[in-house]
């Protein structure tokens, strides 16, 4: 096996640090972020995800230095188009929502036609996700994946060059942590683990969901393109 590749290695570190891990407030993400250097590697880590098919069906957008006010003066346009009576104050808390940290890497799940479903590729556009956030904590950067209402505006899609079968899985904030982040509520397993037989009570974590479970009215059929 070449010596480039790991399957399988032991590392207590890499194990401590995945069941410790944790986001950091998006607002706690101060300078210094990655440099181009570090950016390069973090990317080469999170596009290292599976992804069946060979597909890459995701592609990066990274905003650095004034980038992030320019699409801080997208994101406020965007909201002033659907409140054209916001107060000053929120106008310019959405002109600055990308100068809450030094970098920020948006993550673009991009559906190719392929044999592959949708399904999988959304999954793999997720996991690319995880990994830069990884990789850029093993860099000793903080990080946080929002989508944010943004995320989900046409205007703002559409001005940063996205098409219809674009998505943004997610905006990766990443800069170093002003303090350690507290920690918050995880699951129980057994809510959420069964090891299965046949006929056994499968458990499937509904009691955390916050309004049952159930397919949106908009469903669409995640085998199909
Ligand atoms: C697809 C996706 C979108 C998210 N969007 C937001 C968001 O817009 N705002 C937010 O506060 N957290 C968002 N989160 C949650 C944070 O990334 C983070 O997981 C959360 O703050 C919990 O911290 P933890 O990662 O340490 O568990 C999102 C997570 C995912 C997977």
């Amino acid at each position: 096996m070449s010596n480039d590749i790991i399957a399988a290695q032991n590392s207590e570190e890499v194990l401590d640090y995945l069941l410790k891990r944790r986001s950091v407030p998006v607002k706690q993400l101060g300078a210094p972020g990655p440099d181009e250097g570090q950016i390069k590697t973090i990317l080469q880590a999170a596009s290292r995800a599976p992804d069946h098919g060979k597909l890459c069906p995701w592609y990066f957008l990274v905003f650095s230095g004034e980038a992030r006010e320019q699409v801080g003066e997208i994101i406020e346009w965007a909201w002033r188009e659907q409140d054209n009576k916001a107060a000053p104050a929120k106008l310019e808390l959405e002109r600055e929502r990308f100068m809450r940290a030094p970098v920020i890497v948006g993550v673009v799940s991009r559906i190719r036609k392929a044999k592959h479903p949708m399904w999988e590729q959304i999954l793999s556009a997720g996991a690319v996700c995880q990994n830069l956030c990884l990789a850029a904590n093993a860099l000793g950067f903080g990080s946080n994946w929002v989508t944010e209402w943004y995320s989900y505006n046409e205007s703002f899609r559409s001005e940063l060059g996205l098409d219809e079968q674009d998505h943004i899985a997610g905006f990766i904030f990443l800069g170093t942590p002003a303090e350690q982040p507290a920690e918050r509520d995880r699951p129980e397993l057994n809510d959420l683990v069964t090891f299965w037989r046949p006929g056994t009570k499968v458990n499937k974590g509904d009691n955390y969901g916050h309004e049952g479970v159930g397919w949106p009215e908009t469903g669409f059929d995640l085998k199909k393109q």
